[in-house]
């Protein structure tokens, strides 16, 4: 590993509507063990928001804050991890301004996710100057910490290097080199920190994701999480009690996997394929796991919903101490790009 690389991580989420279990076990318990470990910025992407909810930005204003609670709610600690708002650390944009100087189209084009993306949003003219520089701007949101590491989930991770390898070697010393002093890197690339994170299956067997309505918000109230659990499809062979099942074809087996013992794995998988047990009956310890995981993270988000003053607070101090890191990172690239004169 290049010695120059720091150990900061950073990582940001997208403000578009309330956070769920996908999230929770996809990065945000992640997220918790990571701030004891380095020295995580972690922040609200609300300009990365705006790239698609430009004619929605109501819902971005209202999540920015829904989106802090959840985080402190689950265990983000601000004394650990500094928690900020993008557009509030306009350093960002400067330095996504600076490298879309030297950004050949065709590297940002070529990025897999901007066409993917465009198709999945159909409804959505995404043909914008915005859209196409997003991973640019997510570029400048790394490097103007100078954040060695970006946790990155493995299958995430493999379509990133994949990405990678349609750049030259040649093509990303220009951008970054570009930036080069004569003896230090004033802009370090960072790396992948590949994170082992359970994939949440949703409420009907494909990811959990906001765009599939399959999921569990972590402040849902248990009454409709009991709901939710209880319709949620089965083995669509056991139409009747007695017909036998196959857990592997059940969307409820695959939350089993995340949150029972091997008892009661063992139980549900030999009850499943003996009709021995119900649907419901085997349900009923999901729904006791989830709502036993969701108590105290809907106690604390109560908590500071009460206190918006002191989650405003802590926001505000996250944002100047990122600003402080940002500033220092332009003097250096103003510099190296002879633009320091005054
Ligand atoms: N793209 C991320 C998302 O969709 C948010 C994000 C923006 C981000 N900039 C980042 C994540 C930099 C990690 C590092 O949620
Ligand atoms: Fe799914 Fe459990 Fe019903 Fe089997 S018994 S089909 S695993 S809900």
């Amino acid at each position: 590993m290049n010695s120059s690389i720091s150990q900061q991580v950073l990582s940001g989420m997208r403000p578009t509507g309330q956070l769920h279990l996908g999230h929770l076990h996809g990065v945000l318990k992640n997220w918790v063990q990571l701030q004891h470990e380095h020295r995580c910025y972690f922040f609200v992407a609300d300009w990365h928001a705006l790239t698609t909810e430009y004619d929605n930005t109501s819902v971005i204003a209202k999540s920015v804050w829904d989106m802090v609670i959840d985080w402190l709610a689950v265990g983000i600690n601000p004394g650990e991890a500094t928690l900020f708002i993008q557009s509030k650390v306009p350093e960002h944009a400067e330095l996504h301004l600076l490298l879309s100087m030297s950004t050949p189209l065709s590297w940002l084009e070529r990025i897999p996710s901007y066409k993917d993306q465009q198709q999945k949003l159909k409804d959505k003219d995404l043909s914008t100057y915005g859209f196409l520089g997003y991973p640019l701007l997510q570029s400048a949101d790394i490097l103007v910490y100078k954040a060695g590491l970006v946790p990155v989930a493995l299958e995430t991770a493999q379509a990133l290097v994949d990405n990678q390898q349609n750049i030259s070697l040649g093509d990303k010393k220009r951008l970054l080199g570009y930036l080069e002093g004569s003896s230090k890197t004033i802009l370090p690339e960072p790396e992948p920190l590949l994170t082992q994170t359970a994939k949440m299956p949703g409420l009907d067997g494909q990811k959990m994701s906001k765009s599939y309505k399959n999921t569990i918000a972590l402040r849902e109230p248990p009454a409709a999480i009991d709901k939710k659990i209880r319709t949620m499809p089965t083995d669509p062979a056991r139409m009747r009690r007695t017909d036998p099942g196959d857990p592997e074809k059940c969307p409820v087996w695959q939350f089993h996997k995340i949150y029972s013992n091997e008892e009661t794995k063992t139980w549900v998988q030999n009850g499943c394929s003996s009709a021995g047990i119900g649907c419901l009956e085997c349900k009923q310890p999901v729904i006791e796991s989830i709502l036993a995981e969701l108590a105290p993270i809907r106690e604390r988000a109560l908590g500071y919903i009460e206190e918006p003053e002191s989650v405003r607070a802590i926001v505000s101090e996250g944002c100047e101490q990122a600003r402080a890191t940002a500033r220092e990172t332009l003097d250096e690239v103003r510099q190296a790009m002879g633009l320091a004169y005054r």
